[in-house]
Order: structure tokens, then C-alpha cells, then sequence
């Protein structure tokens, strides 16, 4: 059992509201939603107006990505925008642990992702504060991008760090998920799974059915 986490970053921006509609109709409760500033990644996307537009027309789960730096600048207007989860970069932070306190402060279940060249462990010291961990399987920035495979090895060493402690941290994966490894990876133990451009270059009910039905 999974989590499809369906990333917008793919979606129709001019139609947002029927896209999450199609979602749903899909089975899908759990949206992704990836925010970029242009300064920690080299992209730039959307930001609080447009999730505090997506609270006000769907119930679903709002799962924050944030790609930004110094993301403590912001978590008070994402959390009052209705996120239900907020995600913040290790590296975007001088203390990762500090930030996902004030998240939780504000009600909010919190989250912190590892590029992929950040090793797993480095979210151990403060593991126990965590609601998921996410794995980044592609350089954020951009959908559409390749798997990268060595990600794989993160997913094992953390749920076992994760069963040691008696925890249940959620592990999110995020990047490059296709049909075709989508199995492995909930296999391996992630219990939910962002997925961008295999859902929103097709058609969004019928690939959300296939991709639930999947792993
Ligand atoms: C990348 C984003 C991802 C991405 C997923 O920076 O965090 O959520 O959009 O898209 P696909 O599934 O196309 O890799
Ligand atoms: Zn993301």
C-alpha cells in the first residue's frame, strides 16, 4: 500500500481546478505541489497565493515541496494558506531542525527532503521530529528528469532506521517515476510517491487509476 502523490508542476497552470478535478476522479487524495524561488533551485514556480487558491477548491492532503532558501522565512504564510504538509531542504537551511519546529508550531506536519548527492543519514539527528523523510530521485528543479538509480540505496537505510526507532515517519520518494519502476520503489519501502510528468502528459484519471493500481 502507497501514496500517489501527483506533482502540478506538469499540470495545466491555466486550469488548474480541472486538472485536480481529473485527479480525483483518478482516486487521487494526496496532492504535490512544488515550489521553486529561482535562488535554491534554478527554476522558478509557484508560491502561497496559488496554494492557499488550491485549499479553497479541493480537500485533498496539500503536500508542500519547498525548494527555497532560508525556507523559515516563509513557513508562517504557508501554513496559513492551508498546507497540511511541509517539506524544506536539509540544504537550504543552517538548522533544518529549528525550521521543521516551527512548522510543527503552526499545526502543520513536517517533512524534510536530501538532494541526491545528500546523504540519508543526515536527517537522522532529528529524525524522530519528522512526520517524512523525502528522497529526492532526480536534481530538483525540473520535471520530466531521468531516475537516478544510486537514490535507491537511501530508501532501505532509512526505514530500517526508521523501524529501530519504533517511528512512523512516513518516506516520500520524488523524480523521475515512471510505470516501469514505481514497483521496486514502493517494494523498497516508500510509502508515498510523487509522480509529475507520467501523470500530466497523458490522460490524468486514467493514469492515476493505472499508477494506484500498480505498485
Ligand atoms: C522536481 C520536483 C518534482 C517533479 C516531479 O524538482 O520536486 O516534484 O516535478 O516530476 P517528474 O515525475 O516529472 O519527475
Ligand atoms: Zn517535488
Amino acid at each position: 500500500m502507497y501514496t500517489l502523490a501527483p506533482s502540478i508542476l506538469t499540470a495545466d497552470f491555466a486550469n488548474l481546478q480541472s486538472e485536480i478535478e481529473k485527479l480525483k476522479a483518478g482516486g487521487v487524495d494526496f496532492l504535490h505541489v512544488d515550489v521553486m524561488d529561482g535562488l535554491f533551485v534554478p527554476n522558478i514556480s509557484i508560491g502561497i497565493p496559488v496554494v492557499k487558491a488550491l485549499s479553497k477548491i479541493t480537500d485533498m492532503t496539500l503536500d508542500v515541496h519547498l525548494m527555497i532558501d532560508r525556507p523559515e522565512r516563509y513557513i508562517k504564510q504557508f501554513a496559513e494558506a492551508g498546507s497540511d504538509y511541509l517539506t524544506i531542504h536539509c540544504e537550504a537551511t543552517e538548522d533544518p531542525a529549528e525550521v521543521v519546529k516551527l512548522i510543527k508550531a503552526h499545526g502543520v506536519k513536517a517533512a524534510v527532503s536530501v538532494k541526491p548527492a545528500t546523504p540519508i543519514e543526515t536527517v537522522f539527528p532529528y529524525l524522530d521530529l519528522l512526520d517524512m523523510v523525502l528522497i529526492m530521485s532526480v536534481e530538483p528543479g525540473f520535471g520530466g528528469q531521468s531516475f537516478i538509480e544510486s537514490c535507491f540505496e537511501k530508501i532501505a537505510p532509512l526505514k530500517k532506521e526508521i523501524e529501530r526507532r519504533g517511528l512512523n515517519t512516513l518516506i516520500e520518494i520524488d523524480g523521475g517515476v515512471k510505470k516501469d519502476n514505481i514497483k521496486r520503489i514502493v517494494d523498497e519501502g516508500c510509502n508515498v510517491v510523487v509522480v509529475g510528468s507520467a501523470i500530466f502528459n497523458g490522460d490524468p484519471t486514467e493514469l492515476a487509476k493505472e499508477f494506484i493500481k500498480l505498485a
